[in-house]
């Protein structure tokens, strides 16, 4: 299915004299054109302009992310990040006078100007773009989607140009968690830690399964500069009304109760119904990093975009959070027509590291089929998440159960056909090979960055959702879990006047082994094919493993 794919991009000398490159990309079936978009219609472009030195911002990254280096924990200023991610002056000028040439004035949406947005009529951005703006019908989602399957920039401003979105990229709309849930009773159990954990928590799990399965400590963070972020997309919600009977039933020992913070992002709802997804985020950071300043960024625009502006309204801040958790992705294959695009969005999250922000992505639920189960099970290969496959993010997989702990079936895992391998993982990754022989042969990138990292706890989240208790399943679980495992350490770190712990990767594949609990057995089944078995060391279905909280508070505060 993605070697089918292939992007036409090439110089064209066009009928009107125009010479310039032309992007095509041919009609995916899964997107039916049903008329020209209307040409009063008002459409929103934004174009990424090459960035001056981005390979300087990824070693500066990994300088601050190596435990080894001199510079460990020095994390870059707002200035710094934005010197190496800021377009050359002659991008910015190209641009502008192409624009303005069309009587546009843009408007700069980023921190370092590598991004312009023009809100233009859909007549003036074809005449700009020689495009044909149409509305697709998704067959998928039955959503509309207004884009073009081809456009041009006039060579001398081509090179100044990495991406103009949305113009050729037919990315299906992010998956929130849309696992299985049910009603329940709430659980019967003490709730007081114990040497061994309730038994509840083998087959249900609520703060205290975690707090014991992970030794993670039930104490109050004290530390007042200490925060964790999460950010919501597609209308989700949560409310303190359910946070209230979330701390009733599973924290009745923490008074009073903690609220969370709501800041809106691209129009994002500020109140409304608890919805599934930001409840579980909220109860399982706010009830499990107790006492932990923590807000919900609530992101209007669940196009690729709404990602790469609501990191860009993080960036644009002196102070970036210490921790974001992220439980939505899309479909890697959607981006394969638009590497560049995909860089510029990885690329915000380098930047976030580079301002020592932990970055977590959940892995996906559907095994090693990305997210599209039924309708591409024809595909002869397997297809990765996005952004799991960007090298400076940690992405996080499923587990379940107790002794032993395994692998959850859904947890996404696999290789990304678009990042390449990082070093940081390589020799993990080596030996997974190794050991797997040829299992899944010609199905997976044996080039591409492996994922997930790691993994948690994520089947059967006692969940509060609008005044009724469900159990709520995914990687959307374990994402959160693990925000909150960040969040205590870098709690303990800041009292010890230590800076946080940022972009944990490197930290992670080479120190971090030992404070981690390895998954050994389960596998990611997907699409009819038994997915990657869950083995000794790394594997992409559980990554590294799950936290020992223990263990990492011994090794964080060594460093
Ligand atoms: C633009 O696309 C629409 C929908 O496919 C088509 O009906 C129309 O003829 C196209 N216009 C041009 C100028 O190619
Ligand atoms: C708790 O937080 C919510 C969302 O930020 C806010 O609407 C509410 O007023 C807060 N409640 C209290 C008691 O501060
Ligand atoms: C996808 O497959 C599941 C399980 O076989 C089925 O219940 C569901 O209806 C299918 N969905 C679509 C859109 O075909
Ligand atoms: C495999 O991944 C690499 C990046 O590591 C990429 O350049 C290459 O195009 C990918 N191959 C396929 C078939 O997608």
């Amino acid at each position: 299915m993605l070697s089918a794919a292939s992007v036409v991009f090439g110089l064209l000398s066009l009928s009107s004299g125009v010479h310039g490159a032309q992007r095509t990309v041919p009609q995916s079936p899964q997107f039916v054109p049903l008329h020209a978009a209307s040409p009063g219609q008002s459409i929103s472009l934004t174009f990424g302009l090459p960035p001056t030195n981005i390979d300087g911002l990824h070693a500066a990254l990994y300088d601050v992310s190596d435990p080894t280096s001199p510079n460990y924990g020095k994390y870059l200023t707002k200035a710094e990040v934005e010197a190496f991610v800021a377009p050359k002056a002659e991008s910015v000028q190209a641009v502008t006078d192409w624009l303005s040439k069309h009587n546009i004035k843009s408007k700069v949406v980023s921190p370092s100007g590598d991004m312009l947005r023009i809100n233009v009529p859909v007549s003036t951005a074809n005449a700009l773009l020689s495009a044909n703006f149409t509305e697709f019908a998704d067959k998928q989602t039955d959503m509309t989607l207004v884009r073009t399957l081809s456009f041009t920039i006039p060579q001398d401003v081509e090179q100044h140009v990495k991406f103009v979105f949305p113009t050729t990229q037919f990315i299906p709309p992010p998956n929130g968690n849309e696992a299985l849930f049910k009603v329940v009773q709430p659980p019967k159990s003490a709730l007081t830690k114990k040497a061994t954990p309730p038994s509840e928590c083998q087959t249900e799990i609520f703060p205290e399964c975690l707090e014991d399965f992970y030794n993670i400590p039930s104490a109050r963070a004290t530390n007042p500069g200490n925060n964790l972020a999460v950010s919501q997309y597609l209308g989700e919600i949560a409310t303190e009304a359910d946070l209230n009977l979330f701390f009733q039933d599973f924290r009745p020992d923490v008074t009073p109760t903690p609220n969370f913070t709501i800041v809106s992002v691209d129009g994002g709802v500020t109140s409304g119904t608890g919805t599934l997804e930001a409840s579980l985020d909220i109860q399982y950071t706010v009830g499990v990093a107790t006492g932990v300043p923590t807000t919900l960024f609530s992101v209007g625009d669940a196009s690729a975009f709404g990602f790469i502006d609501m990191a860009n309204f993080l960036l644009q801040k002196n102070e970036t959070p210490l921790v974001l958790s992220t439980s939505y992705g899309f479909n890697e294959n959607g981006f394969s027509f638009d590497v560049d695009l995909a860089e510029s969005f990885c690329d915000v999250y380098a930047q976030l590291g580079a301002r020592g922000t932990t970055v977590l992505f959940c892995s996906g639920d559907n095994g090693v089929y990305s997210f599209s189960f039924n309708s591409s099970c024809s595909a002869t290969e397997f297809g990765p998440t996005f952004p799991s496959g960007c090298p400076f993010l940690t992405s996080v997989g499923g587990t379940q159960g107790v002794n032993p702990e395994v692998a959850a079936s859904f947890s996404s895992g696999g290789f990304s056909n678009i990042f390449a391998r990082p070093s940081y993982q390589e020799s993990a990754v080596q030996q997974y090979f190794k050991e797997i022989g040829s299992t899944n042969a010609g199905l997976y990138n044996t080039s591409g960055r492996g994922f997930p990292d790691i993994s948690a706890q994520s089947v059967n989240f006692f969940t509060w959702i609008a005044d009724e208790l469900f159990f709520v399943l995914g990687t959307s679980a374990s994402t959160p879990t693990w925000a909150s495992v960040i969040a205590l350490l870098n709690d303990a770190r800041l009292n010890a006047g230590k800076p946080a712990l940022g972009f944990i990767n490197p930290l992670l594949y080479s120190q971090g082994v030992p404070a981690l609990n390895d998954i050994t057995s389960g596998s990611n089944p997907g699409c009819g094919k038994q997915g990657f078995p869950a083995l000794a060391g790394w594997d992409p279905v559980t990554g590294l493993g799950t936290p020992d909280y223990t263990k990492l508070l011994n090794l964080v505060l060594s460093l």
